[in-house]
């Protein structure tokens, strides 16, 4: 099949939109990655920062990215020569596809692991074990060759299996289906975690701030982690926004799916740090820190057994709705761009993508020579895409929005033809056109350190 315009695929109902879109934006990102990344830099210090940046600068590149995408209906590179009639921008969007491409390298392999931790939780491995025991097994899981590899080809297989399924029956149904699931379960956690002795330090830690740990590497961390958790700056939005109905609330939509993206992060924070200072675990662990401290959690709770499996479950079902919407950036660009079947294009990107995945695994072993300046591969690829692609991406969304392409154009969509109210539109064009691509130069050049303060 050529997707061409008029026979592309569109989302169904409106609660279909936001779960695709939710759906895409809560993953690991928010299980995994922001406990972490709180936990590296200073607990409620990074929490404050990350939601200035997270309705500050995300919303406004939320909302872009889906009036780009509805308004030329088409993958992210051709929307740009769509919405130009030149090829001068479509450079944000083959960037856009690369970028999916090295995050996908290391998401699926993480994404592996909560399959693993699936099967450790079956055959009930968590029991009797302390937080040094689990993080040991952690380490010699991560770093062992094979094991992770075939949890990773399982997961990109599924996903790949989703992606044939199609836009509508794949990933709105899938999205649909899951994504509340995923609410309740957090909840529960968070009741066990919250209430383990010790655990109000943990509510401390995450949420009373000390703004002396606010250092340009917190900040710049945040400005990241608000791009990746929000799904923003390559075009996984701009891709989804094309499959949205001309009826549908953009501004609307991209609120919702801020708040919710942000409370699923905050309760995953919720679940895990009460639990880590309980347990005496380091808040500063890096990657490990979830696969450590939940398991210690579900030793100390009733049904804890049945709770670990649901938990590592509805991670890899938070994974697999953000991977369909990463690898759906590069399948809709590279098959109406270059005019192949979806089909073809999802096997191909699939193998290279398990090659990615086998390469950033590997680097996790005792494979030193993708090691580089002292990183595994694993973590470079997680570096360059979340603090320097995604802000960067960002900015020039907010360049070719603010200075580029006619306001006129943009309130005409975002209002739905006039349709909707768009009084704010005043404030989303001065954050646009000047807030956010300020505000993410300056985060860069002080994280460079080129600002005199
Ligand atoms: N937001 C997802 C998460 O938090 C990951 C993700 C999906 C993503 N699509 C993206 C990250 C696009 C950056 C860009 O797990």
């Amino acid at each position: 099949m050529t997707s061409q315009s008029q026979k592309r695929t569109k989302f169904g109902s409106k609660f279909g939109v936001v779960a695709a879109a939710a759906g895409s934006a809560v993953g690991l990102g928010n299980i995994w990655k922001f406990p972490y990344e709180a936990g590296q830099n200073g607990g409620a210090a990074f929490l404050l920062v990350y939601i200035c940046c997270v309705f500050l600068l995300g919303i406004p590149v939320m909302v872009s990215e889906f009036a780009i995408g509805r308004r030329a209906h088409a993958n992210v590179s051709g929307a740009f020569r769509k919405l130009t009639g030149n090829n001068r921008w479509i450079g944000v969007g083959v960037l856009g596809a690369l970028t999916a491409f090295l995050i996908l390298s290391f998401y699926f392999v993480v994404a592996g692991w909560s399959l693993e931790y699936v099967a450790q939780a079956v055959s009930n491995n968590f029991v009797g074990k302390t937080p040094t025991d689990l993080s040991v097994a952690f380490t010699d899981f991560t770093s062992d060759t094979y094991r992770p590899l075939f949890w990773t080809a399982i997961f990109v297989l599924l996903t790949a299996l989703v992606l044939l399924a199609g836009v509508e029956k794949g990933i709105e149904r899938y999205s649909k289906l899951l994504m509340p699931f995923l609410a309740v379960i957090l909840i529960l956690l968070s009741i066990r975690s919250v209430t383990m002795p010790n655990g109000i330090e943990g509510l401390t830690f995450l949420f009373k701030p000390d703004f002396s740990k606010i250092t340009p590497q917190v900040i710049l961390s945040a400005l990241g982690q608000a791009f990746f958790s929000l799904s923003l700056g390559m075009g996984c939005m701009i891709t989804y926004g094309s499959y949205m109905r001309k009826s549908n609330n953009l501004v609307q939509t991209a609120v919702q799916v801020t708040i919710i993206d942000t409370l699923v992060a905050i309760l995953a924070g919720v679940a895990i740090f009460p639990a880590v200072f309980s347990l005496g675990i380091n808040p500063a662990q890096g990657p490990e820190l979830v696969f450590v401290t939940l398991p210690g959690v579900f030793t100390h709770m009733p049904g804890g057994y049945i709770f670990a499996i649901l938990f590592f479950m509805l991670l890899a079902i938070a994974a697999i709705t953000s991977t369909i919407s990463l690898q759906e950036v590069i399948v809709a660009y590279i098959s109406e761009e270059f005019h192949l079947s979806r089909k073809k294009v999802i096997a191909v990107s699939s193998l290279l993508l398990m090659v990615g995945g086998v390469l950033a695994s590997l680097s996790l072993g005792p494979h030193s020579n993708l090691v580089i300046n002292g990183k595994p591969l694993f973590e470079l690829l997680d570096f360059v895409t979340s603090k320097l692609f995604l802000p960067f991406g960002g900015f020039l969304i907010a360049l070719f929005v603010g200075w580029f392409y006619k306001a006129e154009y943009m309130r005409d969509e975002i209002s739905n033809g006039g349709k909707l109210n768009t009084s704010f539109f005043p404030v989303y064009r001065f954050l646009i056109r000047y807030f956010v691509p300020l505000a993410i130069l300056l985060i860069f050049c002080n994280e460079l350190g080129l600002l005199p303060f």
